[in-house]
């Protein structure tokens, strides 16, 4: 075993009651139980999204058996402390720990390592369902359960977890693209948050002539579609899907009325991939027979797309060190201490990325 010296005086962490509104607080918790892995991480940073958002409003996530509060955090960045020999990661590698466990069964998805398509959901997760997060000064995972980041990403490599769902979804493109012949030209991405931009930066990478609608007219979002030498639209979605004609769109706002647009005005082969967790709307009116006609006439296709694993975060790291460190750092918003971790959760106007510092 070998490890670097670190300052050990208690450890915080940010923890939610699952279900309790109004419980999230920044406490002393135990160290992490060696059981949860042989590789002590120092963590970094953490960022925050929308799941994590969903959870302190009580409306997700489990604690982990026997506990009361669930640590949060997700989209990780630590420092390895301590690793065995035998490991992949050294001390003082820069790493970001998997999100999802396989279930104990396990089902044949997660018996093949694709653990993101488990079929039972007795998945977990950290952060989210059942496992500590990663918002806590220190954290353990087995060694093939982190992967190392190329140390010029020391900034920005919260960034990982986000790009590996985008890196999945456009794996799923790939997969389902196959089933003819396929050279996507033309893809839109709807919402410019986090995953909407960093779809739209992978969608470049691979030489797309990619679009990108959301709402604002002015700020961080268009402006960092702009630096892509992607085209920002802000109106209408029906109106934009009808004029970009996309060969594939990747949806990442999760809105309703957005999906409804989208539905409505699919061109013929097009893959519809769906990667926002939306809220229920049972007041929208969708006339499924028209939806299903057009799929069907069409050849269409819709596949929802939810979370990664390891092949993505490989491709997510490959993907972020091709990309333009500058950009990457104005996704980052703000930085926020983790004491003031209520301050990281009051939306500001032009945020795009919140992320809390650990140290
Ligand atoms: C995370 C995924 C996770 C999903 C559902 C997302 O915010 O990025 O890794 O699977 O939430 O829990």
């Amino acid at each position: 075993m070998s490890s670097v010296a670190i300052s050990v005086v208690g450890m915080r962490a940010l923890t939610v009651i699952p279900g309790q509104i109004g419980s999230a607080a920044v406490l002393d918790v135990d160290e992490p139980d060696p059981a949860q892995g042989d590789v002590l991480v120092q963590g970094l940073a953490v960022g925050i999204c929308g799941t994590d958002h969903e959870i302190i409003e009580g409306l997700h996530g489990q604690a982990p058996p026997g506990s009361e509060r669930l640590i949060l955090g997700h989209e990780s960045l630590g420092r390895v402390v301590e690793a065995p020999g035998s490991s992949a990661v050294t001390p003082g590698d820069l790493v970001v720990g998997i999100v999802r466990h396989p279930d104990p069964v396990p089902c044949s998805a997660c018996a093949h390592g694709e653990w993101d398509m488990c079929r039972n959901g007795q998945f977990t997760e950290h952060g989210i369902q059942g496992l500590a997060g990663f918002a806590s000064q220190r954290w353990r995972a087995q060694g093939d359960h982190v992967v190392r980041l190329d140390p010029a990403l020391s900034e920005v490599g919260t960034l990982l977890e986000p790009t590996t769902v985008v890196t999945k979804a456009w794996e799923q493109v790939d997969r389902i693209g196959e089933r003819a012949w396929f050279s996507p030209q033309t893809v839109l991405v709807t919402g410019a948050g986090p995953i909407g931009l960093l779809a739209a930066m992978v969608g470049v990478q691979r030489g797309h002539d990619v679009h990108v609608l959301d709402q604002v007219t002015e700020g961080a979002k268009p402006d960092r579609v702009a630096e892509l030498g992607a085209t920002y639209h802000a109106g209408d979605a029906a109106e934009v899907a009808a004029q970009v004609k996309a060969d594939v769109v990747i949806e990442a706002t999760g809105a309703s009325p957005v999906i409804r647009a989208l539905l409505g005005h699919q061109v013929p082969y097009e893959i519809l991939v769906l990667t926002g967790i939306s809220a229920p709307s049972p007041e929208l009116i969708v006339d499924l027979g028209t939806v299903a006609r057009d799929l069907v006439l069409g050849n269409g296709v819709v596949v929802g797309s939810v979370n990664a694993n390891k092949r993505h975060y490989d491709q997510a790291a490959s993907a972020l060190a091709a990309a333009d460190l500058d950009w990457l750092r104005r996704l980052i918003s703000r930085r926020v201490p983790l004491e003031d971790f209520a301050s990281a959760l009051e939306p500001e106007p032009d945020d795009v990325k919140v992320v809390l510092t650990l140290e």
